[in-house]
Formats: structure tokens, sequence, C-alpha cells
């Protein structure tokens, strides 16, 4: 079985840093406040709160860098549609991310994280539209919560995501759970094997 073995964060951006130039891929995570950013990193990385999780939105207030197994990136980036952030805040975090998407020259992957529990939210496919047409990058998809649903539902409710992106059947979607580690191992195998 594939493991991490190591997991170390390296370096945290704050809206007036520079986008840090290395050697190693960055595999980029992106979504809404909330939907599991940072569990989804302790949880592939087998940490109990490394990277800082809060029942409240808005925890990651940063970009934060993983650098794991010394070879790869893990890039944690703030949530957006985080209500209680100013509006200035969340312009300022937008403009930063965009040119973080725009300059950034050592992104492998961009994984997007949605709630397998609901529809994409309109800011989950605006965001997802737009990395694709910026980027260029088609994203993966981590459906997160699993263990909130049936085994029956969980099917259906991959295929709805697939539908509001408006994605093909080769569009990779992965139910993940924090809590009961579904689809950890498809993860690493995704992360170490492409
Ligand atoms: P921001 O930092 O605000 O962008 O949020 P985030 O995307 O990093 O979310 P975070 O990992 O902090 O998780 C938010 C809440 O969802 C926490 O209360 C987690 O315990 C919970 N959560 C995350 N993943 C899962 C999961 O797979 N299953 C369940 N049941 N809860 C989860
Ligand atoms: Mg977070």
């Amino acid at each position: 079985m594939i493991k991490i073995k190591s997991c170390e964060l390296d370096k945290v951006c704050g809206l007036n840093s520079k986008i840090p130039r290395h050697m190693q891929n960055e595999y980029v995570l992106c979504g809404r406040s909330n939907v599991g950013k940072s569990s989804f990193i302790n949880t592939i990385c087998n940490r109990k709160n490394y990277a800082h999780t809060s029942k409240t939105p808005g925890k990651t207030r940063t970009i934060n860098y993983y650098l794991i197994n010394d070879k790869f990136y893990l890039v944690d980036l703030p949530g957006y549609g985080f209500a209680k952030a100013s509006t200035k805040e969340q312009n300022d975090w937008a403009v930063f991310i965009n040119d973080y998407f725009k300059n950034s020259e050592s992104i492998e992957e961009i994984i997007m994280l949605v709630d397998i529990r609901h529809e994409p939210s309109k800011d989950d496919v605006n965001m997802f539209d737009w990395i694709l047409n910026t980027t260029g990058f088609e994203p993966i998809v981590i459906a997160t919560k699993s263990d909130k649903l049936k085994k029956t539902e969980i099917k259906k409710n991959v295929e709805h995501i697939r539908k509001t992106f408006n994605a093909s059947d080769e569009l990779v979607i992965i139910p993940f759970s924090s809590e009961t580690k579904d689809g950890v191992e498809a993860v690493l195998k995704y992360l170490f094997e492409n």
C-alpha cells in the first residue's frame, strides 16, 4: 500500500506574500469554506489536526504548502464563500488566488472538493469552469463527507455532481470521507501514480 511518510508545513503565504517557486510539483486543493480541504490533508497524511480544521468556516486564511515525502506539495487554499469575511477580504483573496493559478509554474493537478450531499453550488460551478478556461486543467473532484450517505446515494450523487459540472464520463470523481477513510487509497494511488 502507498503511504505518506512525511508531511511538512513548509511555506505559508498571506495576502502580501510572493508566490513561492520550487522544483516540486503542486497539487492544489480548492473548494468552498468548510468542505473539508484541511481534513482531507490530515486524513491522507494520517495526522490528527496538523492542517487546522474547524467547525467554523474560514479556518484557513492563508495558502499553506505541505511538502509530501519531500516529493510534491499539497497546497491548501483558503475556501471561498466564507460569508463572515469582509467583502474586501474576500475580493483580495479572489485576486490573490487568481494570481496564484495564473503565475505558479509548478501546478501538476487541481483538486476540487465538493460536499457529496449537495448539488455543487453556483460558486463551485464557476470555480470549476474558471479553472478549466484559465489554466486548461480539468480538476479532479473529491466528493467529501461520503460517510453521511448510504452506498446507493453515493453513486447517484456522484453522477449528479458530474452533470452539474457539465463534465464527461472521464472526469475523475472520488467519494471521500475523513471519518471512514473511504477513498483514501484511491486518492493516494492517483497522487503517486500519475
Ligand atoms: P476552510 O479552512 O474554512 O476553507 O475549511 P476546510 O475546507 O479546510 O474544512 P475543514 O477541513 O476545516 O472541515 C470543516 C468541517 O467539516 C469540520 O467540522 C470537519 O470535521 C468536517 N468534515 C470534514 N471532512 C469530513 C468528512 O469526511 N466527514 C464528516 N462527517 N465531516 C467532515
Ligand atoms: Mg481549511
